[in-house]
């Protein structure tokens, strides 16, 4: 049975895409993957689009939308390996259909209150659908009094959160204009890392 991830949070600009297409590129080196992007904005088909284009490994790529999303899941589901979904920033129908689904639902959070309290809504469809559900701290910056006053927060929430983070890092905006995960396109960077570290993590909570 392949492993879902969906990677959901109603802010926008929060790191969705960017989380979904590193994670699948690197999800690729433990067994199959397919991508889905459920979000009308096409983000990751447009980088999908380019990565064909430029020459780099196709990846399992479908855009559903609607009741599609769920029979698209329940065909990937029987397969091996991992599915990776991304979603639109917002708490509606689809996005209740791609949390149903998923064995994990990664939240991508920029370390503000104002990005904390957006996330509320999709962490709490996630605990009404009683799908285990894990916060990503994205954009980390090395030093700030903001960050560590949203770590504690989290803390006193008791919220789960990765321990493996994304930096603020260039290197993912570059990999991502030219179709690549920053695993490819920069394979010794400090992004690159971090994004191995997560799956890495992911692997070990699938194991579970
Ligand atoms: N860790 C990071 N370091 C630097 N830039 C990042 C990082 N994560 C995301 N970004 C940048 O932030 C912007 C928004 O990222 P992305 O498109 O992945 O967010 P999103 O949550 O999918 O947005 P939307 O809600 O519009 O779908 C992009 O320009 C992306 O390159
Ligand atoms: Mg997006």
């Amino acid at each position: 049975m392949a492993f879902v991830i969906a990677v959901a949070q109603q802010k926008g600009g929060a790191g969705k895409s960017t989380l979904a297409a590193n994670l699948a590129v690197a999800l690729g080196e433990a067994g199959p993957v397919a991508l889905l992007d459920t979000d009308p904005q096409q983000s990751l088909a447009r980088w999908h689009a380019i990565r064909v284009a430029q020459g780099h490994a196709p990846l399992r790529f479908d855009t559903p939308a609607g009741w599609r999303i769920g029979s698209a899941l329940d065909g990937l589901r029987r397969e091996k390996g991992f599915v990776v979904l991304d979603t639109p920033p917002q708490v509606d129908a689809d996005a209740a259909r791609a949390l149903r689904a998923a064995d994990l639902v990664l939240v991508p959070l920029q370390p503000s209150l104002p990005d904390l309290w957006a996330s509320e809504a999709m962490v709490a469809m996630a605990e009404k659908e009683k799908r285990p559900w894990r916060y990503v701290l994205n954009r980390m910056p090395p030093h700030s009094r903001v960050a560590e006053v949203v770590l504690e927060e989290l803390a006193r929430r008791k919220s789960p959160v990765l321990d493996a983070r994304l930096g603020n890092r260039t290197a993912f905006a570059t990999a991502f204009a030219t179709g690549q995960g920053v695993i490819e396109a920069q394979p010794r960077s400090a992004a690159a890392a971090e994004v191995r570290a997560l799956a890495s993590s992911i692997l070990a909570l699938r194991g579970q």
